[in-house]
C-alpha cells in the first residue's frame, strides 16, 4: 500500500509541474505528519521554500498548488494556515477504507522495500579475553532490533559478531589454562573448566601477582601468532569456552542466530589488505610502524595523524583487522550497507577506519558504511554503573535483576487480587516482562545519549515502557476474551470513524509504515517506541470513551477491529524491537 505521505507527495509533486512547470518535479514537497489536529493532519512548506526562487507571494503559491491538487478522495480541501502552509485533513471515510485494507494484510499494508540491499550488522561483538560489559548489551540490544526493522523492511540482513578473539591478552589466558588445566590440552574431551568468570579472574591474580606467568603469557602470545598448533588449540578451548557463556545471554536476550566471524578470520587476508594499501601509495613508514596518515585527524603538534595498521614488533592491531573486515564485506559478502551499532568511544577509530575505506577504494559511493554510536549506561546516580561493592556489573546479574524484580510483583499482584497462577506462567511473564523492560528502556532513548538505568523508571507501568506497552496489548485480547470475540476472524466489515478519539486512534495507527522508514534511514529506534507509547495512549483514551462490545452494530465491529489493529502494530511494533507479547498478564 503507497503510504499516504507518499501519496501526498505524489499529488504535490504533481501539482507543482502542473502550476510551475516540469523544473519543478524534483523539489521536495516538504510534507509531514503535523503534531497538531488544529494544523490538519499532514502540513507542506513548500510555499514558502518556493517564494524566493519564484518571485512569488507564498500564499498566492500555496493557492495555485491547491487549485491543482487532486486529492479528493483523500482529503477535505486543503487549507492555507499562516504565511502559506498548506493543511491537509484526512477523510474519515478514506481512513477507514484503508484501515479495512490493512486489517487484510499479514503485513498491516506495509510494503517490501522496492530496493533491498544486502546489509551487515556487526554486533554484540564482545571481546573473548574480557567478559561481556554493558556496553556489549546496547550492542547486542540495538543492534538486533535494527536487524529485524531492515529484515522487516525487505534486506537481506547478514549479522555478523566481529568477537575480540586474537591478540595479547589470550597470552594470559592460554598460559592459565596451561598451568591449572594441562588435562584439558593433553585430552581430545571437551572439559567443564567452571565458571568463565573465575577463570578471568583467577588468570588475572596469576598475571598480577607472578613474574614469570606474566614471561608465559606473552611467550604464549608469540606462539600464537606463529601459529603453534598445541597454542591454537588452547586458544579454541578458550574460545570455546567463552563462546558458550554469550550464548546463554544470547539465550535469555532472544538474539537471533548470528554469525560468529571473530577478529581470527581476517589473519589470512591482513597481509594483503596492507599489500593493497601500498600498492595505491597510502602505506607509511613512521618510527618502526607502518602507517596510513590521515586527512582531517592531526595530532598535538597540528600534524597529519598516523593510524598504525603494523606495529614496529610486526603485529597488527584492531584496526588493521577491521580494515580487513571492511575490505572482505564488500568484496565477499557484497555488503551494500554495513552497521556498526558500538559505543561513542569508537568514533575516531570508525570515523578513521571508513576514511582508510574509501581512499583504498573499498567503500565506494553505492556502500554505506555507518557507526551506528551510542551512549554510555549510567548507574541511578549518574555514574558509571557499577555493583554496591563497586565492580562491573555483569550482564547476566542485570538481567535476572530485572526478572526477579518483575517475579515479586507480580507474585505481589496477584495474592493481591486472589488471583491464582501456576508457576509456569508466572516465570514466563517475569521473563518477558522483565528483558522486555531492559530491551525498551534502552531503545526509547536517543541512542546516541548516556541514559541512567533503574529498575524502578523501566517498570514503571504508567510510563514510556514495555509494561505500558504490553498491557494495552493484553487489553485488547481482554476485550475478546470478555466478548468471546475471535479478532482474527473479524470480517472486512466497512470501518465507521465518528468519535474523535477513533480518527485519532485510527491515524495513528496508518503512520506506522511512515516512522519505519524514517529508522530504515536514520536508524533511531527511539522513534518506534514513542510512536508505539503514543498508539498505545491513544488506544486508551478510545477505549475510555468508546464502549467496544457493548456499542451497537454496526460500529461494534468496527470499533473490535480498530482495537485488533491496535494490538497487531503494537505486535509487530514491539518485535522489531525484540520483544515479545504476552496475552495475559
Ligand atoms: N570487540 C569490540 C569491543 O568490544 C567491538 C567490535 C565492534 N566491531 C568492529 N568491527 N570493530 O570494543
Amino acid at each position: 500500500m503507497t503510504s499516504i505521505l507518499k501519496q501526498l507527495q505524489d499529488s504535490v509533486s504533481q501539482a507543482l509541474v502542473a502550476a510551475f512547470g516540469a523544473e519543478l518535479a524534483d523539489t521536495d514537497p516538504l510534507i509531514a505528519p503535523t503534531n497538531n489536529p488544529k494544523f490538519g493532519d499532514y502540513q507542506s512548506n513548500v510555499a514558502l521554500s518556493l517564494a524566493k526562487p519564484l518571485k512569488q507571494n507564498p500564499r498566492a503559491i500555496a493557492q495555485s498548488l491547491i487549485d491543482r491538487l487532486q486529492l479528493a478522495d483523500m482529503c477535505e480541501t486543503p487549507i492555507i494556515a499562516g504565511s502559506g502552509f498548506i493543511n491537509f485533513t484526512l477523510k474519515s471515510n478514506y481512513i477507514g477504507e484503508l484501515l479495512r485494507k490493512i486489517q487484510a494484510d499479514k503485513r498491516l499494508g506495509i510494503e517490501p522495500t522496492q530496493n533491498p540491499q544486502r546489509v551487515i550488522v556487526d554486533y554484540p561483538s564482545p571481546n573473548v579475553a574480557k567478559e561481556m560489559h554493558v556496553g556489549h548489551l546496547r550492542s547486542a540490544i540495538i543492534g538486533e532490533c535494527l536487524s529485524r526493522i531492515l529484515e522487516f523492511i525487505g534486506h537481506d540482513v547478514l549479522r555478523i559478531s566481529h568477537i575480540g578473539d586474537w591478540g595479547t591478552p589470550f597470552g594470559m589466558l592460554i598460559a592459565y589454562l596451561r598451568e591449572a588445566y594441562p588435562e584439558a590440552l593433553a585430552s581430545e574431551q571437551e572439559m567443564n573448566l567452571g565458571e568463565l568468570s573465575t577463570f578471568y579472574r583467577q588468570a588475572k591474580k596469576r598475571f598480577d601477582e607472578d613474574e614469570t606467568f606474566r614471561d608465559a603469557s606473552r611467550q604464549a602470545v608469540v606462539e600464537l601468532q606463529a601459529g603453534d598448533e598445541k597454542t591454537i588449540k588452547a586458544w579454541k578451548i578458550v574460545c570455546e569456552l567463552s563462546s558458550r557463556s554469550y550464548r546463554q545471554i544470547y539465550d535469555l536476550m532472544g538474539l537471533s542466530s548470528i554469525i560468529e566471524r571473530g577478529e581470527s578470520f581476517y589473519n589470512p587476508f591482513l597481509s594483503q589488505t596492507l599489500q593493497e594499501l601500498d600498492r595505491l601509495g597510502l602505506l607509511e613508514a613512521s618510527e618502526g610502524a607502518m602507517c596510513v596518515f590521515l586527512e582531517g585527524f592531526t595530532n598535538r603538534e597540528g600534524n597529519p595523524l598516523p593510524l598504525i595498521v603494523k606495529k614496529s614488533d610486526g603485529g597488527y592491531n584492531y584496526a588493521t583487522t577491521d580494515l580487513a573486515a571492511i575490505r572482505h564485506r564488500v568484496r565477499e559478502d557484497k555488503a551494500q550497507r554495513v552497521i556498526y551499532p558500538v559505543g561513542s568511544e569508537q568514533n575516531n577509530h570508525f570515523a578513521q577506519i571508513f576514511q582508510v575505506g574509501k581512499r583504498a577504494g573499498w567503500i565506494t559511493d553505492g556502500h554505506n558504511f555507518v557507526h551506528a554510536e551510542f551512549g554510555l549506561i549510567l548507574g541511578e546516580d549518574g555514574k558509571k554503573l557499577k555493583t554496591r561493592s563497586g565492580e562491573a556489573i555483569k550482564l547476566k546479574d542485570l538481567l535476572n535483576e530485572a526478572i526477579e524484580r518483575v517475579r515479586a510483583d507480580l507474585k505481589a499482584r496477584f495474592i493481591a487480587e486472589k488471583r491464582t497462577e501456576t508457576p509456569e506462567f508466572i516465570n514466563e511473564s517475569a521473563e518477558v516482562i522483565g528483558i522486555s523492560a531492559v530491551k525498551y528502556a534502552d531503545l526509547s532513548q536517543n541512542r546516541t545519549s548516556d541514559y541512567r538505568f533503574s529498575y524502578d523508571k523501566m517498570l514503571d507501568l504508567k510510563g514510556n515502557t514495555a509494561p505500558y506497552l504490553l498491557y494495552a496489548y493484553v487489553r485488547v485480547q481482554g476485550i475478546s476474551r470478555k466478548g468471546n470475540v475471535d479478532l482474527k476472524k473479524l470480517s472486512d466489515a466497512k470501518i465507521t470513524l465518528a468519535e474523535a478519539s477513533e480518527l485519532t486512534l485510527a491515524k495513528h495507527i496508518l503512520q506506522f509504515e511512515e516512522v519505519l522508514k524514517d529508522v530504515e534511514k536514520d536508524l533511531l529506534p527511539n522513534r518506534i517506541c514513542l510512536y508505539l507509547f503514543e498508539l498505545s495512549q491513544k488506544f486508551n483514551q478510545f477505549y475510555d470513551q468508546c464502549p467496544v462490545l457493548q456499542a451497537d452494530e454496526p460500529q461494534r465491529t468496527s470499533r473490535l477491529i480498530l482495537a485488533n489493529l491496535t494490538a497487531r502494530t503494537i505486535k509487530l511494533g514491539l518485535s522489531l524491537l525484540g520483544i515479545n507479547v504476552l496475552e495475559r498478564m
